[in-house]
């Protein structure tokens, strides 16, 4: 019975060291067989209770095949050995090879001109707020004093969200968040306005249909448009670091009475006349002018006593066309164009 067992036992321990995929493997085949607990050695301790005869042919059969199982295991584990340090050869790793760079990404062109330009706001005493991208009708429109079927709804075309009643639309200018802030602050109010506008219209050098404005909005006491022009001169020199040339021509806003648009020398021809500016030499860079008391009113907000001291004036800059006369860009489209041979000038 225990040579039966033995041959068994052989032709298993063989078969599993064939299928041995590692050396953890092989160790563990090791243990189950010729281990201190292992199926040979016990079969080895039982030897002690057989006749003397049958105890020394069977402890001769058992000794052979534990050798036998030994040399199957060292073959199989040189050859396990082989194969791995064939692999290691092939996966050889040079650890002086100096590593690859990530490539960085960094801020576009525009955050970038955008922070400069709050800083600069903000050092003048100005804070930064943020208004809703979808406004309604009241917002962009009736409540800045442009009523319905008003021709002067026709200066911005506007993209209309598919609604059931409520008439959404992409904001097409930052001024409605003058309202909103209005509606919730008392004067003396000094805010400047970062944002994304839309606009249903076809683009060219100076025109996107998404482009970022900067609103600016100060209501205080006996405040005049000399105050504006003061303002925008600081600001001009500090952003484009030297005395920009600047004017204000007289322009129509619905919500601003006077108003203006404001202007610098074009970059590009340095004045004289390029297809960039039309060739006026001069690039518009924003809208502004005297708050219109219907704002005021709309806004709900209460400026007496006394009412007639309290005034404010508000600008709308266009934010690509002030980085595009900082860094002399003469087509606006390069901004969102995505080209990182453009980008990667910033
Ligand atoms: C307005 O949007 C007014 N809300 C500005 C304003 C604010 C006036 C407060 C008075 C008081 P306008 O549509 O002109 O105005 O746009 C203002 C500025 O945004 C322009 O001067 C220009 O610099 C920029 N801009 C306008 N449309 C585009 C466009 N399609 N692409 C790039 N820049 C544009």
């Amino acid at each position: 019975m225990l040579k039966i067992n033995l041959k068994i036992l052989k032709k298993e321990a063989k078969k599993e060291i064939e299928g041995a995929k590692n050396l953890k493997e092989l160790d563990e085949i090791f243990r189950k067989y010729l281990g201190e607990k292992g199926e040979l050695r016990q079969i080895l301790h039982s030897l002690k209770d057989l006749p003397q005869l049958k105890r020394k042919e069977t402890g001769k059969l058992a000794n052979q095949i534990k050798k036998e199982i030994e040399e199957t295991l060292k073959k199989k584990k040189s050859n396990i050995q082989n194969l791995i340090s064939n692999i290691q050869k092939q996966e050889w790793v040079d650890i002086t090879i100096p590593g690859k760079k990530p490539v960085l990404g960094h801020l576009h062109p525009l955050t970038q001109v955008k922070r400069e330009v709050e800083e600069i706001f903000q050092s003048m005493g100005f804070s930064v707020v943020e208004g809703p991208e979808i406004e309604n009708e009241w917002y962009n429109f009736d409540a800045l004093n442009i009523p319905k079927d008003h021709p002067a709804r026709d200066m911005w075309d506007t993209l209309w969200l598919k609604d059931k009643g409520a008439k959404l639309l992409l904001r097409t200018h930052t001024s409605p968040v003058q309202i909103h802030y209005m509606e919730k602050n008392q004067p003396p109010l000094r805010i400047i306005v970062p944002g994304s506008v839309f606009r249903h219209e076809a683009t060219d050098t100076r025109h996107e249909f998404q482009l970022y404005q900067v609103e600016g909005l100060m209501v205080d006491k006996e405040i005049s448009v000399a105050n504006l022009k003061a303002i925008l001169a600081e600001f001009f020199k500090r952003f484009f670091g030297k005395n920009t040339a600047f004017r204000l021509d007289p322009d129509f806003f619905p919500f601003t009475e006077p108003s203006f648009n404001v202007s610098v020398t074009c970059v590009i021809c340095e004045g004289k006349g390029c297809n960039l500016c039309k060739k006026t030499g001069w690039l518009e860079m924003a809208g502004a002018g005297m708050v219109h008391p219907n704002v005021f009113k709309n806004s709900g907000l209460n400026l007496n006593p006394p009412a007639g001291e309290w005034r404010g004036w508000a600008f709308g800059f266009g934010l690509e066309r002030l980085a595009m006369m900082k860094y002399k860009i003469d087509d606006v489209r390069l901004f969102r164009s995505g080209d990182l041979r453009f980008l990667n000038q910033f």
